[in-house]
């Protein structure tokens, strides 16, 4: 499904949240592009198996590094690797946590750990990739939102609010590091049905099909459908692209 960008051949990357849903489309796409793919995770069991088992494909093998995104000095440590790899040229702030909890049932200490996981490690790891790529004048970083704060699904509130701060996050980056060369995106994922989101919340097909119905497009998305737009975006042919929404959602908005 997803173009060919032979700009991105010999392009080091950096990915969070690499081992599953989503973030593994992301790693093969990029992988499957010939760039050099470095991605973390916490989950080490599906990270490690994912990079075995591109290691055994065509192209450089991927580095997995387990490394938890809300833990700064780790997951500097883990751009690094990418960086030491060539230089870091697009970094993609994938990694999330949307766990549902009506208002009433959390508290402050959860709203803290929320935002680490949902928007402060997109600063952090936006903060390193800039310091790294703004001598060599050129860079990509591709942040995740999210269409959710348009939509109307309970219990989303913090994931919501951290996702919605991505675009201030995206537009400010932008603003101050075009100058130097470096654009910055978000990516609005509508409703992929990853395994977890199958598992979660769309467990049979009548629950897969209500949801379809509420898109313009009577498909069911998934990660290719995002990690396509991904490759768009992080490719010359997206250079001028910066400081936007790309919203990839078959229309549910
Ligand atoms: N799936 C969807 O429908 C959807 C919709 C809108 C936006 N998004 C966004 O797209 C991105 C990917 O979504 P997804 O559905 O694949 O997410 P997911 O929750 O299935 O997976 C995220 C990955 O991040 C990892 N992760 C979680 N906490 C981490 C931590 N502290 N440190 C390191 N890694 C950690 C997980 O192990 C997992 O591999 C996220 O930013 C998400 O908010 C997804």
């Amino acid at each position: 499904m997803a173009g060919r960008y032979d700009d991105l051949a010999g392009k080091t990357v950096f990915i969070s949240g690499g081992a599953t849903g989503i973030g593994s489309d992301l790693v093969i796409a990029f992988h499957g592009q010939g760039a050099r793919v470095v991605f973390c995770d916490i989950d080490a069991a599906e990270g490690e198996a994912l990079a075995a088992r591109l290691a055994a494909a065509p192209g450089e093998a991927p580095v997995f590094v387990k490394a938890d995104v809300t833990d700064d000095a780790a997951l500097v440590a883990a751009i690094a690797r990418a960086e030491a790899w060539g230089g870091l040229d697009i970094l993609v702030n994938n990694a999330a946590n949307d766990l549902r909890k009506p208002i009433a049932d959390s508290d402050a200490e959860q709203w803290r750990r929320l935002v680490d996981v949902n928007l402060r490690h997109q600063y952090v790891a936006g903060r390193e990739a800039a310091r790294l790529m703004t001598p060599r004048k050129a860079g990509v970083i591709i942040n995740f939102g999210s269409v959710a704060p348009e939509v109307t699904v309970e219990n989303l509130s913090i994931y919501n609010m951290c996702k919605a701060g991505v675009r201030g996050l995206t537009r400010s980056f932008a603003t101050d590091l075009g100058k130097h060369g470096i654009r910055v995106v978000s990516i609005l994922p509508g409703a992929v049905l990853t395994p977890k989101q199958r598992t979660l919340w769309f467990p049979d097909q009548p629950a897969i099909d209500a949801m379809v119905a509420q898109q313009m497009l009577p498909i069911e998305l998934n990660g290719g459908h995002i990690a396509a737009m991904a490759l768009f975006l992080a490719s010359d042919a997206a250079s001028g692209c910066t400081g936007q929404n790309y919203i990839v959602d078959a229309g549910l908005i």
